[in-house]
């Protein structure tokens, strides 16, 4: 669950992705899954920094870099919408907009119970299949409205079940 994890859970994933200035980005990848609510808090930056041996400034440079990165809580789910212009000539702009009135929120914002964030992104390789939405490593293409609703209410229900089997 969200902001649940504790300071020997943040050591034991550096030592286990290895404590070496080379795994930063892994290390980081690994603590913003531990969070629950994709994103890495600034505390664990900076034990980072210290168990790397590193400046503080680095691993916000790896941080701030990366699109997949936050340092704000985001929801369980994030659901990144392509606006590059293979997928931008196929409406990825008003795939956006399904997903906003389906979730009730704007791009950028996270729903109340906390399960899905919102954002645009750049291409992420499934051209292909415009106009896509990505979320977690999952991709989903040839998007409509009947689709995105079902997408939705499928992600809710897992959520559910999920929270039903703990
Ligand atoms: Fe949208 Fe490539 S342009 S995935």
């Amino acid at each position: 669950m969200c902001g649940e994890l504790q300071k020997e859970q943040v050591r034991a994933i550096i030592k286990q992705q290895g404590k070496t200035k080379e795994k930063l980005l892994s290390i980081l990848l690994a603590i913003q899954e531990a969070s629950g609510c994709n994103y890495v808090d600034k505390k664990w930056a900076k034990l980072v920094a210290v168990e790397l041996d590193i400046p503080l400034t680095k691993v916000y440079d790896v941080l701030t870099f990366y699109e997949m990165f936050s340092i704000k809580p985001r929801g369980k789910y994030l659901i990144e919408i392509c606006q590059s212009a293979p997928c931008h000539v196929v409406q990825a702009n008003s795939v956006g907009q399904m997903f906003m009135e389906e979730l009730g929120i704007k791009m950028g914002e996270t729903t109340w119970d906390n399960l899905f964030t919102l954002q645009y992104t750049s291409c992420f390789g499934a051209c292909d299949l415009a106009p896509v939405a990505k979320i977690g490593d999952k991709v989903y293409g040839h998007l409509t409205r009947e689709k995105v609703a079902q997408i939705i209410k499928n992600y809710r229900e897992g959520a559910r079940c999920q929270k039903q089997s703990n």
